[in-house]
């Protein structure tokens, strides 16, 4: 691995070295594929967690110790920057990587209230995460940092992450725009009675924007958006948080070099590598080539 000292990172012209990306499992992957699709000369290292998701209902010490064991893995694989695309990992672990490591650590949840913030109109904002992320407040805090006028309504929704993965084994195809119909698999009785029972409430606190507080949920966007209707706008980080990874390798000037032909690499925790290419194949609407398997006591922290 490179030293610090030897990196090109300021002021050197380019950088072909990946960007690593991570979450629990496939959910990051909606942030992996905004990144291809902004920036398709950059390079991707991706790692799902599958083996330890979900991490919603783990305590936040916990998966900040997992944020430093998979920065650090993909500071092995000579990453030169990490999207934590994790909303309960960036809640319960950002800071501390940002202050451990020395490339760039940019999370989900500054862009995603970002997002929220500027497109309320009523000032009033729901927020559906996983316990993890909703306990932390950390959606409320940053939403309010950028407009204190904001109210902010939080709700656990943990069932989604399992109707998310449970989706993506229920049909084929890639879950390209929300609207597709392969997205419509998520458009079923037993999954709308969930999601009813979950946004009633907060529609009956007169929201006019939700965000997607869980990188799993936008492949729901067709159920949850059927659920709440149309006055509502629904908001994800994956599209502001590539905006925020391509404004710093501009600052930096660590683009890819014009013309470089990107990989893409993806490892997963889970024991099934051919099921993780399968699906999240589907989630990032191209073909992954290969994944590979890491072994979880591969995982240190440095
Ligand atoms: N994708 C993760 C997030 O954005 C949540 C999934 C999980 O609970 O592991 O919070």
């Amino acid at each position: 691995m490179l030293s610090a000292q030897d990196r090109p990172l300021v002021g050197e012209g380019y950088d072909n070295r990946p960007i690593g990306v991570f979450d629990s499992g496939y959910g990051g992957l909606t942030v992996a594929r905004e990144l291809q699709r902004r920036l398709p000369e950059e390079s991707i290292v991706y790692f799902g967690d599958s083996a330890r998701c979900p991490y919603g209902p783990r305590d936040q010490a916990e998966v900040d110790r997992f944020v430093q064991q998979i920065c650090t893995w993909l500071l092995g694989q000579d990453v030169k920057m990490i999207v934590i695309a994790c909303n309960t990992a960036t809640a319960a672990g950002l800071s501390h990587a940002q202050r451990v490591f020395d490339v760039p650590v940019v999370g989900v949840v500054e862009p995603g209230a970002r997002a929220a913030a500027h497109t309320t109109i009523n000032r009033r904002v729901g927020v559906i995460a996983t316990k993890g992320t909703v306990d932390s407040n950390a959606y409320s805090e940053a939403i309010r940092h950028i407009d204190a006028g904001i109210t902010v309504f939080s709700t656990a929704t943990p069932r989604f992450v399992e109707i998310a993965e449970m989706g993506l084994k229920l049909a084929d195809g890639p879950i390209e725009d929300y609207l597709s119909g392969a997205a419509k698999v998520y458009i079923r009785p037993e999954f709308e009675e969930i999601a009813r029972e979950y946004l009633e409430p907060l529609r009956r606190c007169e929201i006019d924007t939700l965000v997607l507080g869980c990188t799993h949920y936008p492949l729901l966007k067709a159920l949850i958006g059927g659920v709440v209707g149309r006055p509502v706008t629904l908001v994800s980080s994956a599209e502001e948080t590539a905006w925020d990874v391509a404004h710093i390798l501009r600052r930096r000037r660590s683009f890819a070099e014009p013309g470089n032909v990107p990989a893409a690499a993806f490892f997963t925790t889970g024991a099934d590598t051919a099921e993780f290419r399968r699906f999240g194949g589907r989630v990032l609407s191209r073909p992954m080539d290969v994944v590979e398997h890491v072994d979880l006591p591969e995982l240190v922290v440095s």
